[in-house]
């Protein structure tokens, strides 16, 4: 990387902001260590084995090891000041293996997660981690099934369900803002509590740029949204800009 970038990047928002949950999270400890303990890890194993890799499954998708997940997990509670407020009822959208849900129960919150169920292993995990789960796909421009509920917070990480299909040069036909618009109203309208929030935790694209292009940036600040590095925080009312750090909902 050339001098004038690192320098360039050491004085970024983005390492301001990074450095400041880092700070958030070192004056608010979790141990991870002792989470992990309540977890039998042999028998993650033993799943893994039962519900073997897809061929050409990724690295980032060994779910088996719960070291590295909890450690994970663990942020996005710590961020979220979920190891530090009244029980709330959380919807994790993709909840994929649960490790996030099952940590908000260690921590007194009442979860569900949301999945299509396309892969055995997180149904075995699911139910290890004894979390609820409604089956069910998230398409663009179509309302979200009834889950019989409002929710404090409605959290999506490492959101997929906005690509659509892979284009003919491999890259992902995605949501457009107006399916970001319409998913944001549906949740919003639906599923959030009067000071419920939603919280959208995106991957970086494919060759390491944001997310957030300038367009979906600009559909995101116009819902209302608090952008922080990758991920976007939306209050139930549009007219509020939540912030990441509040302990009171
Ligand atoms: C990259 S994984 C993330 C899992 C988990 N949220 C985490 O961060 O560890 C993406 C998840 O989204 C789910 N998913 C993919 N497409 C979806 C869709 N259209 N609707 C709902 N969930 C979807 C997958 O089943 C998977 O559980």
């Amino acid at each position: 990387m050339q001098l004038s970038r690192k320098v360039q990047k050491l004085f970024s928002f983005d390492t301001v902001e990074s450095l400041w949950e880092h700070v958030c999270r070192w004056t608010h400890p979790v141990s991870s260590q002792r989470l992990l303990a309540t977890i039998d890890r042999a028998e993650l194993e033993r799943l893994r084995e039962r519900y073997p890799y897809r061929p050409n499954a990724r690295k980032i998708n060994a779910y088996e090891d719960a070291d590295y997940w909890i450690g994970v997990n663990v942020k996005r509670i710590q961020d979220l000041w979920l190891d530090r407020c009244a029980p709330l009822n959380i919807l994790d959208l993709g909840c994929g293996p649960g490790y996030f849900l099952y940590l908000c129960r260690l921590f007194g919150h009442e979860g569900l997660g949301l999945d299509p169920d396309d892969e055995p292993f997180f149904r075995g995990t699911t139910q290890f981690f004894d979390v609820r789960r409604a089956i069910a796909r998230i398409n663009p421009q179509t309302p979200l099934p009834e889950l019989g509920k409002k929710f404090d917070l409605v959290t999506a990480h490492r959101v997929c369900f906005h690509r659509i299909s892979r284009t003919e040069n491999g890259e992902w036909l995605e949501w457009t803002p107006a399916d970001w618009e319409f998913f944001i109203n549906d949740i919003r309208t639906r599923f959030l509590n009067l000071h419920g929030r939603l919280l959208l935790e995106f991957n970086r694209r494919p060759d390491g740029s944001s997310f957030f292009t300038k367009e979906l940036r600009a559909c995101f600040l116009s819902q209302g949204a608090r952008i922080r590095r990758w991920k976007a925080l939306l209050a139930a009312d549009p007219t509020q800009r939540p912030k990441f750090n509040k302990s009171k909902w």
